[in-house]
């Protein structure tokens, strides 16, 4: 997604600020660029394409200056184009930048067209320029120009602006778009996510909605929506420096495949209480309050949120709805029997989620968030964090974090299993201890990409390819084909293997590949004939199962086996050859695996 980086300091700006971008690579974007003031004068680089293309081109043209701006774009209005990469300059006395959306911005732009400013981009973002710079001719201050700027715009953003004027300073502002400063003795600087900054400094301050700020070396004078002077707290923040290299491995994707059986002991550790029971980290009253859990989430997340609901209402009985982030708050949802809103978020910066939790607060409801990055809004802001222990995800899809969403929300349902009391200790034990056999399954599961090879092969000769499952594997499927399709642009939907019959089915012809995960559980009986039904229309038979019924289905084309496990463990077992599926598909086909086309890490627009 956009991220926007700052500095000022007494390093070359251009260099901070090309590192800081680099950390941001793995969000995903399409264009970028960077902006510097020296002895007056404004300096500006932008390239589509990868950093590399920045890098290459700052390499033959430097930016001088110490203070700087910096920019990843992930196209909303306008296309990618270098003219409409950030930053976005006016007069040649402005350069701004901005992650969010200027809602108005049609109407500003008609104003200023008619005042004889020349657009140069198709963006949105463009107006800010030249608000700015009207305002400095009109002979506002840094903080005056910024309340002017606040004042005519609407929507969401984050953004930054130097300008030849005050060659000492960063404005920034925010509103619904995440924006941290970070200070040390000798540096201030901004970004969109603390992870950018961290090898600068953890000491950072968050930005309340409406907030802006005239930034110094050495000094962040903030003011609040009233134009109020704010005291905003500072906190160290734990984010760990991003390791950006890939550990040997090809791609970050396939190096988080591998570290998923760390990312799910730690998370199960961080699941378990002292005295050794799957608590989730709760008290026993806090648990006995969740007595109705709407989970809203986005993409990969939504998916773990609808495996988790099947968990949440087999083993503790609880009722759960399960709906996409950006639905839920504009369909004016009944909350009053609603206890608890789940938020599910990686990121922890997915804006729709955000909105979500936003909206959910405001009818009542306790929020409990299930996040991966620590220092994120969704962590800071609900109610409860349960946190996922998987470590940065740089991969534009998401692996590791999927499987330990999945191990929270398992932990959560026998906590809450146990605390309802349907549950006994010894049963609640039993779990637990599945549950610790993850770790073991899931690295043996890593482990069989030879098997997978020839399937990927197969896929990445189609056009098209169905997933089916039965139970939690249902949204295993659904999630199975969201990889297979961001990965390698194969065509993939996932259905409930019951459902094949009642649509989907039309769709299957000779050679069609249908992928199906069959459970170790009395089910599988059903889902082998809706298998058969396909394979009677000419359907090539792909079947997901576990070591020990590795001959149940004895005309597919291909099986692939996981270790053996329960039921329940079974959708976090094969969400691993899911995962190596599209990887290797993608590989086959060449497609770009960590940050497949029009895609971004985290999405912070609506
Ligand atoms: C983006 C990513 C998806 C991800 C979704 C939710 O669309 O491309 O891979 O699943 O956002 O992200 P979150 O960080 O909220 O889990």
């Amino acid at each position: 997604m956009c991220g926007i980086i700052g500095y000022v300091g007494a390093e070359p700006a251009a260099d901070v600020v090309l590192d800081s971008l680099r950390r941001l690579e793995y969000r995903g974007y399409d264009s970028s660029g960077i902006a510097t003031i020296d002895n007056g004068n404004l300096h500006v680089s932008r390239a589509v394409g990868k950093i590399k293309m920045l890098s290459a081109q700052l390499a033959v043209s430097p930016l001088p200056g110490t203070v700087g701006i910096g920019h990843t774009r992930w196209a909303t209005h306008g296309g990618v184009t270098e003219l409409n990469a950030h930053p976005h300059v006016a007069g040649g006395h402005v350069a701004i930048v901005h992650n969010g959306i200027i809602e108005n911005y049609a109407d500003i732009k008609a104003r200023l067209i008619v005042a004889g400013v020349v657009f140069l981009s198709d963006t949105d973002s463009e107006v800010l320029a030249h608000l700015f710079h009207e305002a400095f001719t009109a002979g506002k201050t840094p903080v005056d120009a910024l309340d002017q700027v606040l004042s005519e715009i609407k929507g969401a953003f984050a953004l930054a602006a130097i300008a030849k004027q005050y060659p000492d300073c960063l404005m920034v502002a925010r509103n619904a778009s995440p924006l941290a400063i970070g200070l040390s003795d000798d540096l201030v600087c901004i970004a969109s996510d603390a992870v950018a900054m961290a090898h600068l400094t953890r000491r950072v301050i968050y930005l309340k909605d409406g907030d802006r700020a005239v930034i110094r070396k050495g000094e962040a004078e903030i003011y609040d929506i009233d134009q109020q002077p704010a005291n905003r707290e500072i906190v160290t923040v734990s984010a760990a420096p991003m390791l950006v290299d890939k550990g040997g491995y090809r791609h970050f994707m396939e190096k988080e495949i591998h570290e998923q059986s760390d990312a799910i002991s730690n998370t199960i550790s961080a699941m378990t209480s002292e005295t050794g029971a799957i608590t989730a980290g709760f008290e026993t009253e806090h648990l006995a309050a969740i007595k109705h859990i709407v989970i809203l989430a986005a993409g990969t997340s939504f998916y773990a949120g609808q495996i988790g609901r099947y968990w949440i209402e087999q083993i503790a009985g609880i009722p759960v709805s399960v709906e996409v982030a950006s639905e839920y708050r504009y369909r004016s949802p009944v909350t009053a029997s609603y206890t608890t809103a789940l938020l599910i978020s990686q990121s922890g910066e997915s804006l729709d989620t955000m909105k979500a939790m936003e909206f959910a607060k405001a009818a009542g409801l306790t929020t409990l968030g299930i996040v991966n990055v620590p220092d994120s809004t969704i962590a800071r802001e609900s109610d409860i964090v349960l946190p996922t222990r998987a470590g940065p995800e740089i991969g534009v899809a998401s692996t590791k974090a999927f499987t330990a969403q999945l191990t929270v929300l398992l932990s959560l349902a026998i906590a809450l299993g146990q605390q309802r009391g349907r549950l006994s200790i010894a049963e609640a034990d039993a779990l637990h201890a599945q549950m610790m056999s993850l770790p073991g399954a899931i690295g043996q599961a890593v482990s069989r990409f030879d098997e997978i090879r020839p399937i990927a092969h197969r896929l990445s000769r189609s056009h098209s390819a169905f997933f089916l499952g039965r139970g939690t594997l249902f949204p295993l499927a659904c999630e199975a084909a969201l990889k297979l399709k961001e990965l390698s642009y194969v065509h993939a939907e996932g259905f409930a293997a019951g459902e094949m019959k009642h649509g989907p089915i039309a769709l299957i012809e000779e050679g069609v590949p249908v992928i199906c995960f069959v459970g170790p559980n009395e089910l599988s009986k059903k889902t082998i004939s809706n298998l058969r039904e396909a394979e009677a229309r000419g359907a090539d038979v792909i079947v997901v199962c576990t070591d020990s019924m590795k001959d149940i289905v004895d005309f597919a084309e291909f099986t692939v086996t996981v270790p053996d496990c329960t039921e329940l463990m079974a959708p976090l077992v094969m969400a691993i050859p899911a995962q190596i599926m599209a990887y290797l598909t993608a590989s086959e086909k060449g497609t770009d695996v960590d940050q497949p086309r029009n895609l971004a890490k985290s999405v912070t627009v609506e």
